[in-house]
């Protein structure tokens, strides 16, 4: 996207383990909305903003109750029901923090741009677009439990509509906020790799020897930062650097814009390589 505007696009993903407490069921953290929200405002006097947020203690809750994945099937209806309806209340409750914030963000429904899961709408991409350049709105979309065919449903996690909304609207950076510091090099070290790199092959290369090593938390059923990664490198091939950030301490989001040393960690093409994928 061009900018004339402001210094350009920010797609920022709020980790349902930021913006709830994961192991209390459906439980906001409305301190950590409170203080995105804060750092929001910021951001929000040079760049145009987009915001994922995910589901946390939310959806997350009632997926694992129903046994709901992002594999399309026939789910139990309840279970659509009760996942789509708490997407909606937790929406509902950073959307009223944003408007006292004066943020004005605008809602726009999972199920309204993506289809059979993964194909999205141009018509819908260019509304959102028509969006940040003309209002001073913050489009702001989520997870959600989304109908697929024939009766089938899937959770789309708010990772994969990174990936969708990066793909499509090319922003400056995509940021990822969850509990974490960034990528550790290896369990319970407490050393964070702050750069990574994306090769030809979509390997991902650390500036460090050690293996990465996931986590999976109990109620996360879209894969926590496994899943996190493999939709950075389809946003990386595309040319566009991923941000893996602490959304506790939101202020990180602001050193990485201004170019400064920041705590997390970066996922960059490797040079050489073209963004064609
Ligand atoms: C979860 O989205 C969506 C549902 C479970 C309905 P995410 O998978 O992006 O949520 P977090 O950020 O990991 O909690």
């Amino acid at each position: 996207m061009n900018s004339t505007k402001n210094g350009g696009l920010l797609i920022i993903k709020l980790g349902g383990s930021i913006i709830t407490f994961k192991d209390k069921p459906l439980t906001p953290n409305y301190h950590a909305i409170e203080k995105l929200s804060g750092i929001i405002k910021e951001l929000k006097k040079r760049y145009k903003i987009i915001i994922v947020h995910g589901g946390g203690s939310f959806g997350h809750y009632w997926s694992v109750k129903y046994d709901m994945h992002t594999k399309p099937s026939i789910y139990p209806d309840e279970g659509v029901s009760r996942v789509n309806e708490s997407m909606t209340k937790l929406n509902h409750i950073i959307v009223e923090k944003f408007i006292s914030r004066d943020l004005k963000p605008f809602t726009i429904h999972a199920s309204s741009f993506v289809f059979n899961n993964l194909e999205c709408s141009r018509d819908r991409i260019m509304d959102v677009t028509d969006m940040i350049e003309n209002n001073d709105i913050i489009p702001i979309t989520y997870g959600d439990v989304v109908h697929t065919t024939k009766g089938n449903f899937s959770i789309l996690s708010g990772d994969a509509l990174m990936k969708i909304l990066s793909i499509n609207l090319n922003p400056l950076l995509s940021i990822f906020t969850t509990n974490v510091d960034g990528i550790y090099d290896s369990l319970g070290s407490g050393k964070i790799i702050s750069n990574m790199l994306v090769s030809e092959n979509n390997e991902l290369l650390t500036n460090t020897d050690t293996n990465i090593e996931f986590t999976n938390t109990p109620f996360d059923v879209t894969g926590g930062m496994k899943r996190k990664l493999s939709e950075s490198i389809h946003i990386v091939k595309n040319g566009i650097p991923v941000y893996l950030i602490n959304g506790f301490y939101p202020e990180r989001i602001v050193d990485i814009v201004n170019g400064g040393d920041f705590i997390g960690t970066s996922i960059k093409l490797q040079q050489g390589e073209k963004g064609d994928n």
